[in-house]
């Protein structure tokens, strides 16, 4: 492996800031950690870098993940506990970051329900932002998780059908997939319903896909959303069962066509976006997609920490 490849932007705040060649990196290290894997062996990309993981809304798998990169990279890696922190005294979130970083931390991951927290954050800090997720605005890493899944299975992914179901305007997953796969080449579809697809929807470059059966017959993939109710005004959606009915993904569908692959970021809400009956399927990838986070997390990080101070 070349130590000195480097990604070209010393951040993460947007599936936008990676070239195909960054992505393409990004794979290539995946697969080294991948293939090299054992329990136990750490690397010391991260040996004089402190990591904090500074989740400011809840999550299971990106903070794990992210922290189990960290320390296989032999990074010193700490949480931040929004909930029993001084934000709850009235200190800011800025504050809460230059107080973090006056104890040494190079590297923060950043997790917050407002859009546009980790680009206001990389402008106010000598450190290193990775968005964890902001909002409704992006989820990087998850886009190249999800991406990267897709690589291993198919290879190279140029032309491959990726229709993107359910609660496309709540979801910073769909933004950062749309944007990356399309810098993949991947011909990317969404199907929603009319009230759940953003105003700014001819600004992407995807199609438009009415049914989940149509979906269904064109895609080669369906990257299912979670329905985000917590970010939810009421009367987007007539119900939760109606929803449902439209556009959860049966164990029906997937028979009709067994080559077609579904994927969920997680978490799902079985029973309305997912029959509970597909789970364990062969060409389910759900819990694929979590193994592979950690490894290519550990690729992010390690290619961005020529970067780190
Ligand atoms: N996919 C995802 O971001 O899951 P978590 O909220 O559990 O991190």
């Amino acid at each position: 492996m070349n130590e000195k490849i480097k990604l070209s932007k010393p951040y993460l705040l947007s599936a936008d800031d990676l070239t195909i060649d960054d992505i393409n990196n990004i794979f290539v290290k995946t697969h080294f950690f991948m293939d090299n894997h054992k329990t136990g062996v750490k690397y010391d990309d991260l040996k004089s870098t402190i990591v904090s993981l500074a989740f400011f809304e809840d999550s299971t798998r990106t903070k794990l993940s992210f922290e189990l990169a960290a320390k296989r990279l032999s990074a010193d890696c700490f949480s931040f506990q929004a909930k029993t922190s001084s934000l709850s005294k009235g200190e800011s979130v800025l504050d809460t970051l230059k107080t973090i970083e006056a104890m040494g931390v190079g590297i923060f991951i950043i997790r917050h329900n407002c859009s546009g927290v980790p680009v206001f954050l990389q402008g106010n800090t000598n450190g290193m932002i990775i968005n964890a997720g902001d909002g409704q605005h992006e989820h990087p890493t998850q886009a190249l998780l999800d991406a990267f899944t897709l690589h291993k299975h198919f290879g190279d992914l140029k032309g491959k059908k990726v229709c993107i179901i359910g609660d496309i305007l709540h979801s910073r997953v769909a933004r950062s997939n749309m944007t990356l796969l399309n810098t993949l080449g991947v011909d990317v579809s969404i199907c929603s319903p009319g009230t759940l697809l953003p105003y700014d929807m001819n600004a992407w470059n995807v199609g438009i896909i009415d049914t989940v059966d149509e979906a269904v017959e064109w895609a080669d993939v369906l990257l299912v959303l979670r329905l985000q109710r917590e970010r939810m005004e009421s009367g987007l959606l007539p119900s939760i069962r109606e929803f449902s009915n439209y556009y959860s993904i049966t164990i029906e569908h997937l028979r009709r066509k067994p080559e077609l692959m579904l994927m969920h970021p997680g978490p799902v809400n079985y029973g309305i976006e997912l029959d509970y009956s597909i789970s364990k399927l062969p060409n389910v990838l759900i819990e694929t997609q979590v193994t592979h986070g950690v490894f290519v997390r550990m690729a992010l990080l390690s290619l961005l920490s020529g970067y780190a101070n």
